[in-house]
């Protein structure tokens, strides 16, 4: 993909799920350099016309779709289309840029936050990873201190919002939500039923799940993992120690993450604050408690309780939430785009 041009071929995979649409609604307000335009899912929304701004699009087939002629690909499909899909798209001569997990613990594939490790954009042979909207956000705030001091070690507690787990997630929130206020007294005292669940395993409606992904090695979760390792190849820091806890909360959109952060030398708050605040895409929220409803529709991360440890000095904790439909992927894969583009 040569930068520079002045259009290029785009495909969205997976353009009707809440990622999906995220990415059409940003590529058009950030006026990407879009010449043509494809929208692909699966064949149940194949045919459905979605109105966007390069005219009527019609949606394909992913299955049945032939790849060539994509210049960048956006997908957003889950795991296992990325690895059934973004190979040929990529033998195609399309630069893929993948929000899923399929291929970010790949050595030889780069794993990238815009303006944190652009650089390693360049060293893609076809495929780029996204990376987990948690790990994501938590790096918007902990990147800049890890430039200037090092990072050693990070204890890191998610607060995740359901629409990180897609469309029928969101709709499980409101479901239950409503359900149970029928109930509100067996929410006070105790004796409700369980609701239907479908996405996840216990309610999510008027509940915190201190159980984010699935189960993995060592009884963390994978989402857990994923914090773990994302952090390490992002960072480029293979022997950083994360200690990470990811829990869903019922929260629409906006992901928050607690992280107390150890460094190789002693960091004070307003350095904390400064060096955060000079970093693209972040805010620095000092003397305001940012939430996920602040964060839910824009393109910053907020960082806000920045303070120091208690445990060790020199250590700084903090609290950064970003949206992760955004930041936390559709607009960082953009983004990715966006840097690929400009050369
Ligand atoms: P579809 O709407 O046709 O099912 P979310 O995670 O928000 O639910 O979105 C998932 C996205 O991935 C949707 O666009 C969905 O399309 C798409 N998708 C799911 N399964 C497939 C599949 N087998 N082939 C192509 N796209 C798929």
């Amino acid at each position: 993909m040569k930068p520079g041009k002045d259009g290029y071929n785009v495909a969205i995979v997976g353009a009707t799920g809440a990622v999906g649409r995220t990415m059409l609604e940003i590529l058009t307000t950030r006026q990407f350099p879009v010449d043509r335009l494809r929208l692909l899912a699966s064949s149940r929304s194949a045919g459905t016309v979605v109105e966007t701004a390069w005219g009527d699009l019609t949606i394909e087939d992913l299955a049945t779709a032939d790849p060539s002629g994509t210049d960048i690909a956006l997908f957003s499909a889950g795991a296992d289309r990325s690895r059934a899909f973004a190979g040929s798209f990529a033998a195609a001569g399309a630069v893929v840029i993948d929000n899923s997990s399929a291929f970010r613990s790949d050595p030889d594939i780069p794993l990238v936050v815009a303006g944190v490790n652009d650089h390693a954009a360049f060293a893609h042979r076809g495929i780029i990873a996204n990376p987990n909207c948690t790990t994501m956000v938590a790096l918007m705030g902990v990147a800049p201190l890890a430039r200037i001091a090092g990072l050693r070690r990070m204890v890191a507690t998610s607060y995740q919002s359901v629409s990180g787990s897609g469309m029928a997630a969101m709709d499980e929130l409101v479901d239950q939500v409503a359900w149970f206020q029928k109930n509100r007294d067996a929410l006070v005292f105790g004796g409700w039923e369980e609701p239907d669940v479908k996405v996840y395993s216990r309610p999510i409606g008027w509940n915190v799940l201190p159980f984010a992904g699935e189960m993995a090695e060592d009884g963390h979760t994978n989402e857990e993992w994923k914090l773990v390792n994302e952090s390490r190849k992002i960072l480029d820091l293979p022997a950083l120690v994360v200690e990470p806890t990811c829990v869903r909360v019922p929260v629409m959109v906006g992901h928050g993450i607690a992280a107390s952060c150890y460094f190789d030398r002693p960091v004070d708050r307003q350095e904390a604050i400064e060096a955060i605040k000079a970093s693209p895409g972040v805010q620095v929220w000092a003397d305001r408690v940012a939430t996920p409803l602040d964060s839910a529709g824009i393109d910053d991360v907020l960082v806000s309780r920045i303070r120091p440890t208690l445990s060790e000095d020199g250590g700084i904790s903090l609290w950064a939430v970003g949206d992760n439909l955004r930041k936390g992927a559709a607009l960082n894969t953009i983004e990715i785009a966006e840097v690929l583009v400009a050369g």
